[in-house]
């Protein structure tokens, strides 16, 4: 593997002079962005207090944020075939500064997305929503880019900061692909795809049982009992659940499988 000394060994000294200028105009440029982030972190904790005070509930579990590192953005631009400029940097990379929103339910994430429209003090530049489309490895989450003007003493900027809003479920998730497959040489091996996603699902599944017991209401027993038998057919063919929740092996299978008596 390139460490960062043989690569910067390998670059001429033009080069590394280059680098090293662009990473001062980075600093600076981050520090905008971590005032921005400041700023609209004041404003969320804001109004979803006021949410909380009004609605009597608690909508966030957890705020996180984080300015990324100077090498982070080289090597998305790298990855994505962009020039190495501060100009590059401002127009291209939209999520220097992020604030991460773990909501406790899944029905909350939609309610803290709606708050987030409502007027305020920064503008919403996108919106993606991989809660209603999540991505094919199973990531759920909404993603907002928001612009917001700060006024120094000498002029005013605008600058971009991300927020991602998900569950604490969907985090769960997001956190142990994080860990071990995104962004790695092992991202989209289809050995891992089966497993990701049946995780994905069933944290869905663990969302609406959460959200069923928060509202004393009964759970769709079919349903989850459906979803259940479908990622089971995945992980485990010879196996289904039955409505008393006992896994079963399959009538139908040839092999001779074990007996259970897992519940769930
Ligand atoms: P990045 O280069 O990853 O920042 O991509 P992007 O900003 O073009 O795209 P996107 O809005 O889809 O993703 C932004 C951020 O969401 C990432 O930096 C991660 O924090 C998170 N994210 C997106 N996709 C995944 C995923 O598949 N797994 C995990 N764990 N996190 C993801
Ligand atoms: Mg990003």
């Amino acid at each position: 593997m390139l460490t960062e000394e043989t690569f910067l060994s390998l670059l001429g000294e033009d080069w590394r002079r280059e680098l090293s200028e662009l990473e001062d105009a980075y600093d600076d440029y981050a520090a905008d962005c971590e005032c921005g982030l400041r700023h609209v972190e004041t404003c969320i904790e804001d109004f979803i207090s006021e949410m909380n005070r009004s609605d009597g509930y608690n909508y966030i579990d957890t705020y996180r944020e984080r300015t990324k590192e100077f090498d982070s953005v080289v090597e998305k631009l790298i990855r994505r075939n962009l020039p190495l400029t501060i100009e590059s940097i401002k127009s291209h990379i939209r999520d220097i500064a992020g604030i991460r929103i773990i909501a406790r339910y899944r029905d909350d994430v939609d309610k803290i997305v709606q708050a987030l429209q409502r007027p305020n003090s920064f503008v919403i530049e996108e919106i993606k929503d991989y809660v209603s489309s999540p991505k094919p490895n199973g990531y759920r989450s909404v993603h907002m880019i928001v612009k917001k003007q700060i006024w120094f003493s000498q002029t005013m900027k605008e600058v971009p900061v991300e927020i991602q809003i998900r569950s604490m479920a969907m985090d769960l998730w997001a956190s142990h692909e994080h860990y071990l497959y995104y962004k790695g040489s092992d991202v989209g091996a289809p050995r891992y795809q089966s497993r990701l996603s049946v995780t994905a699902s069933l944290l869905d599944s663990v969302d609406s049982l959460f959200i069923a017991a928060r509202d004393d209401v009964p759970t769709n027993d079919k349903e989850l009992i459906e979803t259940l038998n479908r990622l089971l057919n995945v992980v485990a063919p010879d196996y289904h659940i039955t409505r008393r929740h006992k896994m079963k092996p399959n009538k139908t299978t040839k092999t001779p499988v074990a007996e259970t008596t897992e519940t769930i």
